[in-house]
């Protein structure tokens, strides 16, 4: 499938996933198990396999939970939009908390994207959500918020809804 998008009189094609949908949440406890819920059960209705799930979840929990502990109390609410094409899943999560800041002794960046050994303290999060999906990326503009962006490789069950559409068509 591939959407076109028309800029100033050019026309290009760029590929657009095959399903993609958003989840919003308010800045509280409860929407890091409701948000493992609702993209879990969609995941799998979609026909991902449940290995893809468990590290898709995973990952996507510690962005979720970073959004409460460190987006700051003005966050209003935060959205997880996720992504699923032929082989890949992408979730990002993002916010418009306070961003990240850099460690003291860091200049700050000119880029929205830290290296993520520049953040000020980096724990445990981070490394989970890399050990469990192929790509992470956090970007992040003070005072503006922050978007965490996971991708991973998956694998479709065999009689995924998705799979069977593209075969019949
Ligand atoms: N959504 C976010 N808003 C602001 N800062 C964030 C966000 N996500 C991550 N960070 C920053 O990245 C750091 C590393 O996150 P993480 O590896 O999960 O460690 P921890 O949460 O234990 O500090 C956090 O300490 C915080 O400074
Ligand atoms: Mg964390």
């Amino acid at each position: 499938m591939a959407g076109t998008t028309i800029t100033g009189g050019m026309t290009r094609v760029k590929p657009v996933p095959d399903v993609k949908f958003c989840l919003v949440f308010q800045c509280e406890t409860i929407s890091v198990p409701v948000m493992r819920r609702v993209l879990g059960d969609t995941l799998r209705g979609l026909g991902v396999d449940e290995e893809s799930v468990y590290d898709i979840l995973l990952a996507a929990t510690e962005a979720c939970t970073n959004v409460l502990t460190h987006a700051g109390r003005l966050a209003p609410g935060y959205a997880v939009v996720t992504s699923l094409g032929a082989v890949g899943c992408q979730v990002e999560v993002a916010d418009e908390g306070i961003g990240v800041s850099p460690a003291p002794d860091e200049p700050a960046a000119e880029e929205p994207e830290l290296p993520i050994a520049q953040l000020a303290e980096s724990g445990r999060g981070l490394a989970v959500m890399r050990a469990f999906v192929d790509h992470v990326t956090l970007d992040s503009r003070p005072g503006h918020g922050t978007v965490v962006t996971m991708r991973k490789h998956i694998t479709w069950s065999s009689d995924a809804p998705l799979r069977q559409l593209r075969a019949a068509s």
